[in-house]
């Protein structure tokens, strides 16, 4: 972790959580949060749409922000089932994930539909969290950073300077208990920042934000934020739990 970029914890709940269930654990993570400290990392929730305003509701006013775990590459129209920036944006979301690994291998989601999602976030004033990652196979061929970059190169293509945020997410350390070492999210982070500094302006590379995801617990985070381009965790299972996620809030200021 480097002090001069703010650190960000985000929990990807994924398919959990009712909005009723959503709008008790914001309750309850806010009592247990208290004032944030100046030093605190960026808090990011991103339930499912449902909970979305209930979320929105709980923590207006908190230092905790809320995205969508998807959008759609238009604005409106004949796209049954899905939802637009625009419909984030006026639930106050800032951020939206794009390209998480389920998507991609579940629902059909490629390289060049990641770009089109991007390009629709910034459009609505959102954050991209753009997540890229290689599978068991491609790690083992040794195939990791042509992924990474493949992967970089069409979804970020033909951007201008946009205020994005990677996510390292290696696909065998997604709900697996198998995280990255510290080393190996560092390779590849060290790599992401390089990359977005030639694709953009070296002053962009050093103020990306870089999250590393998979299997992240309270008692991993630690180490993975010690290496010099991690600058937070995108959670899944640990973010479901309050005390999981309150410890996980605590230990990068800690
Ligand atoms: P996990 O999920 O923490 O449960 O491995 C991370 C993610 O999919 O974003």
């Amino acid at each position: 972790m480097n002090r001069a970029r703010r650190p960000v914890i985000a929990g990807n709940w994924k398919m959990n959580k009712t909005a009723s269930e959503a709008a008790q654990f914001c309750r309850d993570l806010k009592a247990r949060l208290g004032d944030p400290l100046p030093s605190a990392p960026e808090v990011i929730l991103f339930p499912p749409f449902t909970a979305l305003p209930a979320v929105a509701h709980e923590m207006n006013g908190s230092a905790v922000a809320w995205g969508g775990q998807n959008l759609h590459w238009e604005e409106s129209g004949a796209f049954t089932g899905e939802i637009s920036g625009r419909f984030l944006a006026e639930l106050g979301c800032r951020h939206v994930l794009v390209g998480h690994s389920e998507r991609r291998a579940l629902f059909g989601e490629t390289d060049e539909t990641c770009g089109r999602k991007v390009a629709a976030a910034v459009r609505s004033d959102l954050v991209p969290v753009l997540c890229c990652g290689e599978s068991p196979v491609e790690r083992d061929a040794g195939y990791t950073l042509s992924i990474i970059q493949a992967q970089l190169d069409t979804a970020l293509m033909g951007s201008a300077e946009i205020p994005v945020v990677v996510a390292y997410e290696p696909v065998w350390a997604i709900g697996t208990g198998r995280n990255a070492t510290p080393e190996q999210a560092q390779e590849v982070h060290a790599f992401i920042r390089q990359w977005l500094a030639g694709r953009f302006s070296p002053a962009f590379g050093a103020a990306a934000r870089v999250l590393y995801g998979g299997s992240v617990k309270p008692d991993n985070v630690a180490d993975l934020m010690a290496q010099p381009d991690v600058d937070g965790a995108l959670v899944g299972g640990a973010s479901l739990d309050l005390d999981s996620f309150v410890k996980l809030v605590r230990v990068p200021s800690a």
